[in-house]
């Protein structure tokens, strides 16, 4: 069994995600309904916990897609599993990621949903790579929980082959 190096305690998770939620409730002060889009599945245990620290009203929405690419390198093409519920036309948007990678997979997601004609369209991520980022990537990133080096990392929705998403911090397998 190989050792589980913790990165990121989950107390410290916690805490970023509440600073996010009181800078996106200042943010989007008056907003009347703000669309948080929870990116399966990586996302599930970030959007629960930081929609909590949200006080403007918030309505959720779930999409799945996957990347065409091999194991290692996404290709940026990116196939809907399951599309939104709901129309995103002329309402605040923020897309929530776990990771941000080489950011093919959120540069096509985010123009896709921009021609959608949202209000408005922002980024929020738990993790983000940068030293791993194509320079053909678009994407600027609103709101980042921890800024990471280029290690792989497991846990708060996190996985390696499908497992360890429950694990209750970020972790590296060592
Ligand atoms: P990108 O298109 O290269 O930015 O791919 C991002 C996706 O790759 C994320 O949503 C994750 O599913 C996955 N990913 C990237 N880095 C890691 C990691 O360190 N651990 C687990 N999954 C990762
Ligand atoms: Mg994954």
């Amino acid at each position: 069994m190989s050792k589980m190096n913790v990165m990121i305690k989950e107390d410290e998770i916690k805490a970023r995600l509440a600073e996010i939620g009181a800078e996106i409730s200042k943010d989007y002060k008056g907003c009347e309904e703000l669309v948080l889009i929870c990116v399966l599945k990586g996302s599930v245990y970030i959007t629960c916990e930081l929609s909590r620290h949200i006080d403007v009203p918030v309505v959720l929405d779930f999409m799945s897609v996957s990347s065409y690419g091999n194991e290692t390198e996404s290709s940026g093409r990116v196939r809907i599993l399951k599309d939104l519920d709901d129309s995103i036309d002329g309402k605040d948007v923020i897309i929530i990621e776990d990771i941000i990678d080489s950011g093919r997979t959120l540069s096509y997601l985010y123009e896709m949903l921009k021609s959608r004609n949202p209000k408005s369209l922002k980024i929020c991520t738990l993790l983000d790579k940068p030293d791993r980022r194509i320079p053909e990537s678009t994407i600027t990133v609103d709101y980042t929980g921890f800024v990471i080096p280029d290690k792989f990392v497991v846990g708060y929705g996190l996985d390696d082959c499908q497992k360890l998403r429950n694990l209750p911090y970020i972790g590296v397998i060592e």
